[in-house]
């Protein structure tokens, strides 16, 4: 990484003002701290104009599926990998102040629309760097801005009437999840993903509120291989039974959400009540016992008039609170299956999954309360133990089970599936889809050079050209990464364009071919967003004319800084 300082003190700018007159060189800001550093008009220019580049060549390899991986170290030997610009960026530490501004930028694009990271860091170093073939001439940067905002106001137009509407059908979304999952892992892993990603966020979608993705729990459990990670359609609790007699596997089973503690209560603690000898405390810790049992007891009543005597039914009670080893006892002699100390967050998720009612209390428990699951088994792991509600019909909450056989493949199975269920999101919600592959880019550009310029009088036009030619950055990256030229792949583009076809790159071959009938897509707010963002963070850096580091910490006195050294 670039270290301001240093470059500050070593570099300037050829031609730059600072050289040609030292007298005019120190900021006025040097009157006010001698010690401050200081870069000015072209010198600072090419600073935010190099650090830009540079996280841009850091990133570039990672684009699109044929991206490479990279893999993170942290202090402690931990390994992360990753191709996600998102995880990158915000696991990298990165010290340039430019390059922090753009990675900053660049993450709260994933948190927005929940992709084009890569994109927006390419695109802005491509701005800047088309940007300084014109004010290298002489261009006063503040010309090269207008022709951006122009380009981007008409790349934000064209991006309506390029896009095309979505017809929302699940084979649709499949090609969207396939194209967002296939950027991040392997064809064949992306590919066992990309129906269950479908299928979970549109069992989620209910037509009369928004998406929430949080219906989607992701469990991980490391096991077996990538393969066989799966949606369930249910829930998956990550404890089991604690008694070794209660049932395994249930069928056809009533669930009972409850909220009721089920255990004698440490009466030393919870009492002001005390006693002074052994009688006294047996007849507390019974009369304690008679109040859990009087509960037990109303519920093995319930179970027994709900199920009658039929065997194939099974009664299955998840416990938000403690339940004691004898109440496990009477429970599991009653046949009946029962978690205790559930999380507050399955508990509600649980209503959604299999419907019914919490209960706080066990008196008046009607079998309207009840929620419903086909089948309700434990699963054990090793150590660990795990409780599958499935064969619920309509859920509203379902559970995608992420399985790999280590730690790091989970963590990145992990973050193409967060990737896959908001582009699938971002489908449903968008007024149009839009055909990727470098397809919109290629024709934004020829638009923007075409009409937009055509039409516009005066110098903003370089502007407009260099916003034209910065976009060609991705089709030219995707086209690199896959081991392709960039040039002729693009001049095979802009040819096909020019015959009014609708042209991406075919990465197996490095020939043209049509998104839209490959099914390659990308999201119309991920576009819109990285358009927008990107104008206005490359017009900030090129309008930079003074970058100072005039902090407290440079007003230290001398003897501290050489301390330091
Ligand atoms: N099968 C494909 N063939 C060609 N291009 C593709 C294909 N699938 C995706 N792309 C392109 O890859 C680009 C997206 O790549 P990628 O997901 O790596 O970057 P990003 O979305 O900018 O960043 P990130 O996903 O890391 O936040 C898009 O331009 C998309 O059109
Ligand atoms: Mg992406």
């Amino acid at each position: 990484m670039i270290d301001l300082t240093k470059v500050i003190k070593t570099t300037a700018a050829p031609g730059s003002e600072d050289q040609a007159t030292p007298s005019r060189a120190s900021s006025a800001i040097q009157l006010i701290n001698p010690k401050s550093e200081v870069a000015r008009r072209g010198q600072a220019l090419q600073l935010n104009y190099s650090a830009a580049v540079g996280l841009q060549e850091v990133l570039k390899s990672n684009l699109g599926p044929k991206g490479t991986i990279k893999m993170l170290v942290d202090g402690a030997g931990g390994i992360k990998i990753t191709k996600d610009g998102k995880v990158l960026l915000s696991e990298m530490q990165i010290q340039n102040p430019t390059a922090a501004m753009i990675a900053r930028a660049a993450t709260a694009q994933d948190e927005i629309t929940g992709d084009g990271t890569t994109g927006v860091v390419l695109l802005v170093g491509e701005l800047l760097k088309q940007a300084e073939r014109y004010t290298s001439e002489g261009l006063h940067p503040r010309i090269v801005t207008e022709g951006f905002e122009v380009a981007k106001q008409a790349a934000l137009s064209f991006l309506d009437s390029f896009g095309v509407t979505p017809t929302r059908d699940r084979e649709e979304l499949v090609s969207v999840a396939r194209t967002a999952l296939r950027t991040k892992v392997s064809e064949t892993l992306a590919d066992t993903l990309t129906e269950a990603v479908v299928d979970a966020v549109r069992a989620i979608n209910l037509s009369d509120s928004p998406i929430d993705l949080h219906m989607v729990e992701i469990m991980k459990m490391q096991h077996r291989s990538e393969s066989d990670s799966r949606l369930v359609r249910g829930l998956v609790l990550d404890h089991g039974p604690r008694h070794p007699d209660m049932p395994k596997r249930v069928t056809n089973a009533y669930i009972l959400t409850l909220n009721v503690s089920l255990e004698y209560e440490k009466t030393e603690v919870n009492s002001g009540f005390f006693y002074s000898s052994a009688e006294q405390r047996d007849k507390l810790v019974e009369s304690e016992r008679r109040f859990v049992d009087a509960k037990l007891r109303k519920l093995v009543e319930f179970k027994n008039e709900v199920c009658g005597g039929d065997p194939t039914r099974g009664f299955v009670i998840i416990n938000q609170k403690g339940i004691d080893p004898l109440s496990l006892d009477v429970l599991a002699k009653h046949n009946i299956f029962a978690l205790r100390r559930a999380k507050r967050r399955n508990m509600e998720r649980l209503q959604l999954v299999c419907g019914g009612i919490a209960q706080n209390s066990v008196d008046d428990l009607t079998p309207d309360v009840l929620g419903h699951a086909g089948l309700v088994y434990e699963h054990v792991l090793g150590e660990e133990k795990y409780t599958f509600v499935e064969e619920v019909k309509d859920p509203k909450s379902v559970t995608l089970l992420i399985k790999g056989p280590n730690p790091h493949s989970i963590a990145q199975i992990n973050d193409a599936v967060r990737d896959g269920l908001r582009a699938v999101k971002n489908a449903l919600e968008d007024p149009y889809l839009v055909p990727g592959a470098g397809a919109f880019q290629v024709a934004c550009a020829a638009h923007l050079r075409g009409e937009v310029a055509a039409n516009l009088k005066g110098r903003a036009q370089m502007g407009v050209q260099a916003f034209a030619d910065a976009l060609l950055i991705v089709p030219k990256v995707l086209a690199q990464n896959a081991g392709f030229d960039a040039q002729d792949t693009i001049v095979k583009l802009q040819d096909e364009h020019r015959e009014g076809h609708v042209v991406g790159i075919d990465l197996k071959t490095g020939d043209v071919l049509d998104p839209r009938t490959e099914g390659i897509w990308d999201n119309y707010r991920v576009i819109r967003h990285q358009l927008h963002s990107c104008a206005v963070i490359a017009s900030n850096l090129l309008l930079v004319d003074e970058m100072l580091r005039a902090g407290r910490t440079s007003l230290k006195p001398e003897s501290d800084a050489l301390m330091q050294q």
